[in-house]
């Protein structure tokens, strides 16, 4: 604490990592020789996060997940050059979940967080400390990211994706769990909490357990669900957070095997082998969210991700760091529809908000219970389409983009993403970088 605020010093340093017997493999990290040292914050804190980049090359640092104003985003517009310090300064102004932060520089996104730049932003509130929930950090409440990587004949990470790997995603090699290949964690025999962070680039796992065993979802990205949600299997896309549990109760002594069915690997192994001192009843109900109505949506923008002249694009256009594709008034709820027209996995992401989706290709039942709470990633497979509803809401800053964009770090880089800005609510409306002064403004009102 320095005068009310929550101070983080966060140096971003080369670094090497031990991933094999007797090699230093170069590696980036944030208080850390890999990855980042996790950042726990509560609802209402006065937080700076101090970043000071050490590396030879510029970086951005974004919180993912984080609804704070579009200048402490820490989108490629606040690029900390080499040997700089650049302070993300607010009130944190959100309900428990599990967010994260990593790189965001144009072009260099993927690449910065394939060598190591990643951590976890854990926000805590009171609905949160009141639950009965496994919440003992690295005890029964584990984060983990998941993430894949390829190494050199030397050991050294690998990132050198092929024009087709930046179309099919660059996935592969060795699958880490907190930048280890495949570790194992020693757990007690009770229910255990795992908050899984999809880190990877382009990766769409499919987790699950030894004989699938079953285990609860608690949260899904930006919020709990209102019940949990008995699963085998959990599918995240890159970006994508999904904290479950899982009872061990009657499993001491025994292991299971985390793994991932797309590409076939093992992640990390779970050794059930400390007694346990306390027991926890799940709760049935878990919170209850507040729903926008669809009905008082005042506008639908719609977001095509396809190809053009050879670049993934959205709305045919790609990235341009001058151009604020939409602008968005403040408080206005409104619909984003979002196609997915290449015969490929997609995902889209938003910054700064949080959004309920409504509907998958026509119908609701075709989302997962994990869809229906707050999400800020949702999956667009093949030909998908989804609508979400959503509300900017507190920041306006006609001047300063937030990022929309495909989380598959290769097609972000190749283009597939835009800025929005948040205007007061006179301002002309614009949707899919036309201005349409107007439409739609009084509609349901
Ligand atoms: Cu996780 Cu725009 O990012
Ligand atoms: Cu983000
Ligand atoms: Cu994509």
């Amino acid at each position: 604490m320095v005068a009310g605020y929550k101070v983080f010093n966060l140096d971003i340093n080369n670094s090497t990592t031990e991933f094999f017997d007797g090699i230093q493999t170069k590696t980036l990290g944030i208080n850390s020789n890999i990855l980042g040292q996790t950042i726990r914050i509560h609802n209402g804190d006065d937080v700076k996060l101090v970043y000071h980049n050490n590396l030879d090359e510029p970086t951005t640092i974004h919180g993912h997940g984080m609804h704070v104003p579009a200048i402490m985003d820490g989108g490629p517009i606040n690029k900390i050059q080499p040997h700089t310090t650049w302070i993300a300064r607010y009130t944190v102004d959100q309900t428990a979940c599990t967010n994260w932060y990593h790189p965001h520089l144009m072009g260099k996104t993927a690449e910065q967080v394939y060598r190591g730049l990643a951590g976890f932003i854990i926000i805590d509130d009171d609905t949160s400390d009141a639950l009965n929930l496994p919440k003992t950090y690295g005890v029964d409440d584990i984060p983990v990211v998941l993430q894949d990587k390829f190494f050199d004949a030397n050991g050294q990470i690998d990132y050198s994706p092929s024009r087709m790997q930046i179309m099919r995603g660059y996935t592969g090699g060795y699958m880490l769990a907190n930048g280890v290949i495949t570790p194992h964690i020693d757990v007690p025999a009770k229910k255990v909490r795992f908050r899984l962070l999809n880190g990877s680039n382009a990766s769409l796992y499919k987790l699950e357990l030894t004989n699938k065993h079953e285990f609860y979802q608690i949260a899904t990205d930006n919020s709990f669900l209102e019940e949990p949600a008995k699963l085998t299997q959990l599918v995240l896309t890159p970006g994508e957070r999904g904290e479950i549990v899982v009872d061990f109760s009657n499993d001491f002594n025994k292991s299971f095997i985390l793994k991932d069915l797309t590409l076939g690997k093992e992640i990390m192994k779970i050794r059930v082998n400390k007694v346990a001192t306390t027991y926890n009843q799940l709760p049935t109900e878990l919170i209850s969210l507040e729903k926008l109505d669809p009905a008082n949506a005042v506008r639908t923008r719609k977001f095509i991700l396809g190809m053009t002249q050879g670049h993934m694009t959205i709305n045919g256009k790609s990235m341009d760091m001058m151009r604020i594709d939409e602008l968005v008034p403040k408080d206005d709820i409104e619909i984003w529809d979002i196609t997915n027209t290449m015969g490929m996995e997609h995902n889209f992401h938003i910054h700064a908000t949080h959004f309920l989706p409504l509907e998958r290709n026509g119908s609701p039942t075709n989302l997962t219970p994990a869809e229906h709470a707050y999400k800020d990633v949702i999956r667009l497979a093949s030909h998908d389409n989804v609508k979400v509803i959503v509300k900017m809401t507190d920041f306006v800053d006609e001047n300063t983009g937030y990022m929309y964009h495909c989380h598959f770090l290769e097609h972000e880089d190749d283009g597939m993403m835009g800025q929005f800005a948040v205007t007061n609510s006179e301002v002309a409306v614009n949707v899919g970088g036309q201005n349409t002064t107007g439409m739609g403004r009084n509609r349901g009102r």
